[in-house]
């Protein structure tokens, strides 16, 4: 039998509740129906899986039978056919061309620009003066993939930038209202901002391929690659741009929120802060913390990794089936074509049948031993299957050194008043910032 459905109004069917509180939502759900759950926003039927299993033949076994959910095919209208949202041959041809910018030589030799946009952000903090610590660490990323990946100095466009996602943002509302994207081209308001940020972002992307294309020099960056190829990888500009845009996108904002929880996490727990104090201090002793570092410094990376599982940035993954999907070991229950799945890593990373005490930042349970009993596929911060992340180890190379950059130097507080409220829209993010009081260390 299929699973029940929740009670729904037409034509919105749970969309109202579902944005009234959207990680309550799927936790509900899950609570209440078990693994299997369904429910309806607008013209969907979606089905929420909540075991790891479940979510593994989603995205790995059967993964042919789905393509990417209406989120992601709506972001096309701002990233085109980059590699995040293309589908089939185009995405397996890009990404063959794009692995190089994310092989583990390459990732090392980023590390430098990632430590030093740490250190330069973090150095004009204030001691005492409660700062937003998320707008802090989205300034350091965005830098880092300028650099590393456009080999553009982003940093004077960073408010242009964090403007456009902002419009962007906002109008991810349009995703799941029934007809709501065919207001893309009106003058209404969610509209108006979506082609006012799609059109800041490509006019930046678009100068620095202009840029490169006339002075024809190989900055050894990914898009000195994609535009100076020989002729068989030869991109077009519009390609080339939707990988830029995709990258330096996905690339920083996943990053920073992550980042932004670690300091959060540190703040309220201070035996993990002291662990991470004593560690920074043994193996760095007060030098800069280089691409060698990543391994020496496990209770950083822990820390890291729970940032990731208690605050995923991809708080749940949508597909939509393209065949029908008949979900293993519930009877009846057949995915149809043209039904969403959702895999919440929300749900699933604090489920306590795969981690205890989950709402508990541990930075032991990633530990070699603890790790390899850890089941498959309950912690999926960077997706699975041939769409799992290419950014990971660029994400764990930045996560850990920058870290361990910041807290080297400071200490972070809580600010009275202040707590952090969750914004899951595309990504998982702070609402109206994560504020905390710097304390400068001394060593
Ligand atoms: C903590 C940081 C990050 C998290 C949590 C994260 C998470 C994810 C997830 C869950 C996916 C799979 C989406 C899906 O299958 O629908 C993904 C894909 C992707 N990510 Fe990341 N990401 C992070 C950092 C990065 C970085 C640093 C880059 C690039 C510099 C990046 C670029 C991409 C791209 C291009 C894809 C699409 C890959 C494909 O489909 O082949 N991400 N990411």
């Amino acid at each position: 039998m299929a699973p029940p459905a929740t009670r729904s109004v037409p034509l919105l069917g749970d969309l109202l509740a579902f944005r009234r509180d959207r990680l309550g939502f799927l936790t509900h759900l899950a609570r209440e129906r078990g693994d299997v759950a369904t429910f309806r926003i607008g013209p969907y039927r979606v089905w929420q899986l909540s075991h790891p299993d479940l979510v593994h033949d989603v995205l790995v076994t059967h993964a042919q039978r789905f393509r990417k959910g209406p989120v992601l095919q709506r972001a096309k209208l701002v990233l085109g056919d980059g590699l995040l949202t293309a589908e089939g041959d185009h995405h397996r041809q890009h990404r063959r061309l794009l692995n190089h910018a994310f092989h583990p030589d390459r990732i090392t030799e980023y590390a430098t620009v990632m430590v030093d946009r740490a250190a330069s952000t973090s150095e004009r903090w204030v001691e005492g003066a409660p700062l937003d610590v998320h707008e802090q660490t989205v300034r350091m990323t965005l830098a880092t993939a300028g650099a590393t990946l456009l080999g553009t100095d982003v940093e004077a466009d960073v408010d242009l930038v964090e403007r456009a996602v902002e419009d962007l943002l906002s109008a991810y509302q349009l995703a799941f209202v029934p007809f709501g994207w065919r207001l893309q081209h009106l003058p209404v308001g969610p509209a108006r901002r979506l082609r006012r940020g799609r059109a800041a972002l490509h006019g930046l992307v678009d100068r620095a391929i202009a840029e490169r294309r006339t002075s024809g020099e190989d900055r050894g960056d990914l898009l000195s690659s994609l535009v100076l190829a020989d002729r068989a990888d030869q991109l077009s500009d519009e390609e080339i741009r939707d990988e830029a845009l995709t990258l330096l996108l996905a690339g920083h904002e996943t990053t920073a929120n992550a980042l932004a929880f670690c300091l959060h996490l540190l703040a309220q727990d201070a035996e993990v802060e002291a662990r991470v104090h004593a560690e920074v201090d043994t193996v760095l002793d007060g030098r800069r913390p280089s691409a060698d570092d990543r391994d020496r410094l496990p209770v950083c990376r822990g820390v890291f990794a729970e940032a990731l599982r208690l605050f995923p940035p991809s708080w749940a993954m949508g597909r939509e089936a393209v065949t029908e999907h008949p979900i293993d070991g519930h009877d009846g229950a057949v995915v149809q074509p043209g039904d969403v799945v959702v895999a919440p890593q929300w749900v699933i990373h604090r489920d306590p049948r795969w981690s205890e005490d989950p709402d508990r930042c541990d930075p032991d349970r990633w530990s070699p031993d603890a790790k390899a009993a850890h089941p498959r596929a309950a912690y999926f911060p960077f997706g699975g299957g041939a769409r799992q992340c290419i950014g990971e180890g660029f994400a764990w190379t930045e996560g850990v050194l920058a870290l361990a950059t910041i807290v080297s130097r400071w200490r972070l507080r809580c600010v009275d008043g202040r707590p952090p409220e969750l914004d899951p829209l595309i990504t998982l993010r702070p609402r109206d910032g994560l504020w905390l009081r710097p304390e400068r260390r001394t060593i």
